[in-house]
């Protein structure tokens, strides 16, 4: 490992997560690091990748791994990608700006939230050459949406991920509670036609309802067909029902995620949910997912069960606050680090070797502790 240790930098991915929560305020930290009700499923997105064991290769003669993939036709570095999250200007001033060079510089693809605090134009710039795709919330009237999928192809984003996790919000009890949402207005970076649960006053007096209109269905998709030439990617995905519908729905690829424990608290994690979108997505699209990713071997075990890319959330915001655009490509690093590492004691030279044969389900998953505070 070669990378220079950044001024108040970090080495490993826990000494981030503590450095991060010194650094910001206790209201960015509850929304940061909040999740659903009683946090039960935010808990175990980390802890479903301790009940899978992986099974190691001695003398397998890997001097080199190669970390390279695709992921819908773009070359990336690693599988591992930057998952959309709102809201950056909380954390940092370089707000999506650093996380677009941090992430372009290391060749990893990222998303961009509809809920960004610079525009999306901006955040393009920034990268012009970075694979970026762009998250989308249906805003109430179609028209705003319309508006927002015109802008983002126009600014070269190459694929719309659009998020079906969330009609409303989840009942965000940590944020309710000790950050009572963010009190002063959230700026939003695409404007002001867009809606934000930050800027909407019911948030403030805990109530829990996204702006947005709950009655799509999934005849959307075929709308946002006819107004993009985008590939379309279905983001907040748990079930074999709802991977189908996306795919019959046009869908290329779709994101196993729940929204980072922040939706509906009791729901099954993105690993526990992997096999089976796998299994019913039948290579018909591609299959991402995100949720709890905090080691290289964690990406490891999740590309074994099926996974093309795998996202991390939460991270990139504890390495946005503690080291803008390098102390992302840090953690960018440090990942990819360790994803070769694993790679090698697993015996595999190429993300094409890693099988579901490199793993072993741990005999008792009960009794397996959540030893990280992660
Ligand atoms: C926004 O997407 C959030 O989960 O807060």
């Amino acid at each position: 490992m070669t990378d220079a240790v950044l001024p108040g930098g970090f080495d490993t991915i826990s000494d981030l997560r503590e450095r991060a929560e010194k650094l910001l305020s206790p209201e960015v930290w509850a929304y940061v690091e909040g999740a659903a009700g009683e946090e039960f499923t935010v808990q175990d997105n980390h802890a479903s990748f301790h009940r899978w064991r992986l099974r190691p290769r001695a003398l397998a003669g890997i001097r080199a791994v190669d970390l390279r993939t695709t992921l819908l036709g773009a070359s990336v570095a690693s599988p591992v990608f930057v998952s959309p999250t709102a809201y950056q200007g909380l954390v940092h001033p370089a707000a999506e700006v650093g996380t677009a060079r941090g992430a372009g510089s290391s060749g990893v693809l990222a998303m961009f939230s509809t809920l960004s605090t610079r525009s999306l134009e901006e955040i393009a710039s920034a990268t012009p050459s970075g694979p970026r795709w762009f998250q989308l919330y249906l805003q109430r009237e179609f028209r705003v949406t319309r508006g927002l999928v015109e802008r983002a192809e126009k600014a070269g984003y190459s694929a719309l991920v659009l998020t079906v996790d969330a009609p409303v919000l989840g009942p965000r009890d940590r944020q309710t509670r000790d950050g009572v949402a963010i009190r002063s207005p959230v700026p939003i970076g695409n404007g002001s036609e867009v809606l934000s649960p930050a800027r909407a006053p019911e948030l403030r007096s805990g109530l829990y309802e996204f702006p947005a209109d709950a009655s799509f269905t999934w005849e959307i998709l075929a709308q946002l067909r006819e107004v993009t030439r985008l590939p379309l990617v279905v983001k907040g995905i748990l079930t074999a029902e709802d991977a189908r519908r996306a795919v019959d729905g046009g869908a290329r690829a779709v994101v196993v995620s729940n929204h980072g424990g922040r939706q509906l608290d009791g729901a099954m994690t993105g690993l526990e949910a992997l096999p089976e979108v796998a299994a019913a997505v039948g290579g018909r699209a591609e299959v991402y997912m995100d949720g709890g990713v905090r080691r290289g071997s964690d990406v490891l075990i999740a590309l074994a069960l099926g996974a093309r890319g795998v996202g991390i959330g939460r991270p990139v915001l504890w390495a946005l606050a503690v080291g803008g655009e390098a102390g992302v490509s840090r953690l960018l690093s440090l990942l990819n680090t360790e994803l070769a590492v694993s790679m090698m004691l697993a015996g595999r030279r190429s993300i094409a070797e890693v099988d579901s044969s490199l793993l072993w389900p741990h005999p008792d998953p009960d009794k397996v502790p959540s030893l990280r505070n992660f």
